[in-house]
């Protein structure tokens, strides 16, 4: 067992209404931190009462963004064990991300098991389906320092939020538009990354969006503004005139863990998914033709959503009678009844916790 420093909090906090909360905005009692310092490498795994984290005014990442995180979460069986769905994925990932943000890479085994040891004395936050509990890892530079150059110091830390849906609507179909003014990612950018500037890159297109009455934006790629990648902040599928389409991951998309297994799931239903370039010119013919079968996007913080609106430039589409398409459900119930122990897993993908 890994030797991880544990001091318990002795002003646990009330715990919220299950049924109002809303997503990321209760934080649990503890957290988890770990440092790095140049020459010393990761070090000081512990598990600490919830609260701020003192940083110099000058530290890096205020000012340089040079920030990683994930998102994840743990559920509750209807038997009251705590599980995960493939949070090895999501380790895996963060690496990923460490080696394009130039921040030292962790140790997968010792973030699992820090996990497990956390959300272990944290098991009475865990809310019953269908929420959940949201797990936020993230690394941010921690140098002082104003030179634009890697940092030397790194704090490692997890933020537990016991969440309800993402979007106030839960399942019911989302409006969108093909955003043509911003661009989110470019290849050879950090699309492909989960960091926080790509997410501060969306948030302009994401107010005009809902000034406008739309939920999200359909997002082009940033070269030729040609093809689709993404929606809103999610992974995101099309079927088309029998054919399930997603963007293939050439650099500039997340390669989401829902998408991941929506693909799987798909493959195993005999339904296989084409990887491929979407020009939105072939969206918006599907669409003309009546051939746009359904739309839906993927991540872990919606699982899935459905698109039931599509607006491109001044031709909107209503996608499957803006009802929930059959391959949305679906997919929805599968995998939420998966992560929720509700149906067995025959993939592997759920990794337990504790009773
Ligand atoms: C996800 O659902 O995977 C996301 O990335 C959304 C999160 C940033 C709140």
């Amino acid at each position: 067992m890994l030797d991880i420093k544990v001091t318990l909090n002795q002003n646990c906090k009330e715990k919220p209404d299950w049924f109002k909360l809303g997503f990321g905005k209760y934080f649990t009692d503890h957290m988890f931190l770990m440092d790095y310092e140049e020459g010393k490498g990761w070090h000081d795994p512990r598990i600490v009462p919830y609260g701020p984290i003192p940083m110099d005014p000058s530290c890096s990442c205020f000012h340089y963004a040079q920030e990683i995180f994930e998102g994840m979460k743990a559920y509750r069986t209807a038997e009251g064990k705590i599980q995960f769905f493939r949070p090895e994925e999501n380790f895996k990932r963060l690496n990923t991300s460490c080696e394009r943000l130039v921040v030292p890479k962790l140790d997968e085994e010792l973030l699992l098991e820090g996990l497990k040891q956390l959300v272990t004395i944290e098991k009475d936050w865990v809310p019953e389906s269908p929420a959940s509990l949201y797990i936020r890892p993230f690394v941010i530079a921690n140098q002082e320092m104003l030179g634009v150059h890697p940092s030397t110091h790194y704090i490692y830390c997890v933020i537990l939020s016991p969440s309800g849906a993402y979007y106030a609507s839960g399942i019911d179909p989302v409006k969108i538009y093909v955003e043509t003014k911003y661009v989110r990612a470019s290849r050879g950018g950090m699309g492909a990354y989960k960091t926080g500037g790509n997410y501060a890159a969306s948030l302009i297109a994401q107010e005009e969006a809902e000034k406008e009455g739309y939920s999200q934006v359909l997002w082009l790629d940033g070269v030729e503004r040609k093809y689709v990648e993404e929606v809103g902040s999610m992974n995101v599928f099309f079927k088309i005139n029998g054919e399930i389409i997603t963007p293939d991951l050439d650099g500039s998309i997340l390669p989401g863990i829902t998408r991941k297994s929506v693909i799987q799931l798909l493959e195993s239903w005999g339904m296989p998914v084409s990887e491929r370039k979407l020009s939105i010119d072939e969206l918006e013919q599907a669409a003309r033709d009546g051939k746009l079968e359904e739309a839906w996007g993927t991540g872990t913080a919606a699982v899935i959503s459905p698109i039931g609106e599509l607006k491109a430039g001044d031709t909107v589409t209503i996608i499957n009678n803006n009802e929930i398409g059959p391959i949305s459900h679906r997919l929805y119930d599968t995998l939420t009844d998966i992560q929720w122990g509700r149906q067995p897993d025959p993939f592997g993908w759920i990794t337990p916790c504790c009773d």
